[in-house]
């Protein structure tokens, strides 16, 4: 039976990869295989979503596997497998085991499907967006990390907190890693094409600024368990759509830069058009000397551990 529908996959069941699967099924954008290294939790995990088609009205086959053979085919892979940092762990050794986990599964996605757009959402994300283009050697049109759309969602949501304004009229843009010297951009993050530096003073931007930045350790704190899951979810599907319906959104990705911004070999936080073929365009922005320079040390932070992961290749 031939089947016209996208196939999107989803490496690791856990808390991202689950809210990844079930946003995907609820909008139709294709058929959604779960796949993870535990034997019974992703099979447990489609079933259940599945279950739900008829509730939410859907028509997506949504299927769990331990099983590489059946991601063959895929049109997008979402990577969401890793383990999280435990109490003590130096970030070196999280770094070393996640990209183990990233290189392998790289390599299981790449012996079944030749031609997939790969997301990554594994962190450190920089260091694991890179392990995959090493490994899976796709051009960098088809390798992608999710990091600003998450970032600039946290900054629109704190500023529309703060103006006491619908989410809907803001935009945002947040660049470079996504760590804590990711920048978020006040010059072009805009309600309804106003710049909050028209909008807001000094001491407000800085406080949501830092805000953005520590926006994960923050649900960290309060969760005390595991990590934010629904919108680092919602941000990978917001991708996924972009791509899969062609929509040329502009959005904050993860990409691989050859000479843009003056950085060469590192994934880095940058605006781009996102269409059918992947990262379509990286726009270049004009940056003020302040604004460069954080670039430059967001930049050098990233190119540090992606040295270091290098070595582990
Ligand atoms: N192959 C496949 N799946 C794996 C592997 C592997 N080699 N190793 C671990 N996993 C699976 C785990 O079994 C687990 O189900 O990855 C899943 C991770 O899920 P969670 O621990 O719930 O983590 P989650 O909150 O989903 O975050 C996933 O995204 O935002 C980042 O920092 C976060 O790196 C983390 C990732």
């Amino acid at each position: 039976m031939v089947n016209a529908r996208k196939k999107i996959t989803v490496v690791g069941a856990g808390q991202v990869g689950t809210t990844v699967a079930q946003l995907a099924a609820y909008k139709n954008l294709g058929n959604v295989v779960i796949a993870d290294i535990v034997e019974g939790l992703p099979q447990g995990k489609a079933l259940d979503l599945q279950q739900s088609g008829c509730l939410q009205v859907f028509d997506s086959i949504v299927t769990g596997t331990n099983d590489y053979q059946d991601t063959a085919g895929s049109d997008i892979v979402v990577i969401t497998a890793g383990l999280p940092r435990k109490p003590g762990q130096d970030r070196s050794d999280l770094l070393k085991i996640n990209a183990k986990i990233v290189k392998e599964v790289t390599e299981q996605i790449m012996k079944y499907s030749s031609d997939p757009l790969i997301i990554v959402v594994s962190n450190p994300l920089d260091a694991m967006v890179y392990v995959a283009k090493q490994v899976s050697g796709l051009p960098k049109s088809r390798i992608i990390g999710m990091a600003g759309v998450l970032d600039s969602a946290r900054f629109r949501t704190f500023v529309s907190l703060e103006l006491n304004c619908s989410l809907v009229d803001v935009d945002a843009m947040v660049l470079g890693g996504h760590g804590d010297s990711m920048v978020p951009m006040p010059r072009y993050t805009t309600v309804s094409g106003i710049s909050i530096t028209d909008l807001m003073n000094t001491e407000q931007i800085d406080r949501l600024v830092n805000r953005t930045r520590s926006g994960g350790a923050e649900i960290v704190g309060l969760l005390k368990k595991g990590s934010a899951f629904l919108s680092p979810g919602a941000s990978v599907v917001k991708m996924i759509e972009a791509v899969l319906l062609d929509k040329k959104r502009m959005l904050p990705c993860t990409a691989f830069l050859e000479g843009e911004y003056g950085w060469d070999g590192i994934f880095f936080g940058v605006p781009v058009t996102l269409g059918i073929s992947g990262i379509e365009n990286i726009i270049e922005l004009k940056l003020t000397e302040e604004e460069k320079k954080a670039i430059n040390t967001s930049a050098q932070d990233v190119k540090k551990m992606i040295d270091e992961v290098d070595l582990f290749l």
